[in-house]
C-alpha cells in the first residue's frame, strides 16, 4: 500500500510547491522532479483533465499518492486568457517574467491598464492512476489585473494581481496572507478536509 503520509505534488513549479508544504503541513510533500517524473504535454481542454492527466502521470511513475494542480489566470477582456496557457502564454517554454510582460502589453494594446480577473485552481488527488474515487478540489480567487507590477514575492503573474478590496498585490503578500485568499489556499482547505477522511480509511 502506498505510503499515505507522503504527497507527490505532480508539479515542476517552485512556487506551487512552496505553497503546497505551507498548506499541508501535515503530509511530506514531495516534488515529482526529485523522482525523475517528467511531465507529459498538457493536452487537456480543462484545467480539471489537465490536473487529472498530471496526477495519474505522477502516479504511474511513483506508485505514491499523487496531486496534481492546474490553475490559471483568467481575463475576460482577453477571451479568457491566459487561462489554460497561463504558464506558456509569451511562448512554449516563457519564464514568469516573460508571461508577466506579455499579458502587460496584450492590456496595452486595449488601452487597459487594469481590468477584472480571477484565479482558478483544480486541484486532483488520486490513489492509483485509475482511480476511481479521485478526490477533486477547486478554489476561485477574483481580482483585477494592472499593468503596474508590485512586489516580488510569490510567482507568475503575482505582482500584477490584486485580489478584489485588496490594495496590496499579490506579490506584496507574505506567503501566510496569499493563502489565506488565494484559488490554491481555499482549493487546498476544501481538500485537505477530503483528505483526512480518505486517510483515516
Ligand atoms: P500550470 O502549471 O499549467 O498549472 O500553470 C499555471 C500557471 O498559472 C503558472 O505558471 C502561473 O503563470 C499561473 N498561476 C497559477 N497560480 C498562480 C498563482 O498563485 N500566482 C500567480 N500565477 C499563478
Amino acid at each position: 500500500m502506498a505510503d499515505k503520509s507522503t504527497i507527490v505534488v505532480a508539479s515542476n513549479n517552485p512556487g506551487k510547491l512552496k505553497e503546497f508544504a505551507l498548506l499541508l503541513p501535515n503530509f511530506k510533500i514531495i516534488s515529482q522532479s526529485s523522482l525523475n517524473i517528467t511531465p507529459e504535454e498538457e493536452l487537456g481542454e480543462t484545467f480539471f483533465e489537465n490536473s487529472l492527466q498530471k496526477a495519474r502521470v505522477a502516479n504511474n511513475v511513483s506508485g505514491m499518492i499523487s496531486l496534481g494542480d492546474d490553475s490559471g489566470l483568467i481575463v475576460p477582456a482577453l477571451n479568457n486568457l491566459p487561462g489554460l496557457r497561463s504558464a506558456r502564454y509569451a511562448h512554449e517554454n516563457a519564464t514568469d517574467e516573460e508571461n508577466r510582460q506579455h499579458l502587460r502589453k496584450e492590456l496595452e494594446a486595449l488601452d487597459l491598464n487594469q481590468t477584472k480577473a480571477y484565479f482558478v485552481c483544480v486541484l486532483v488527488l488520486v490513489q492509483v492512476s485509475a482511480d476511481p474515487f479521485p478526490l477533486i478540489s477547486t478554489g476561485l480567487l477574483e481580482g483585477s489585473v494592472k499593468t503596474t507590477m508590485q512586489g516580488t514575492n510569490g510567482f507568475g503573474y503575482d505582482p500584477m494581481f490584486y485580489p478584489k478590496d485588496s490594495n496590496l498585490s499579490l506579490g506584496e503578500m507574505n506567503a501566510d496572507d496569499k493563502a489565506l485568499l488565494s484559488h490554491r489556499g481555499k482549493a487546498i482547505q476544501v481538500l485537505k478536509r477530503k483528505i483526512e477522511g480518505f486517510v483515516s480509511e
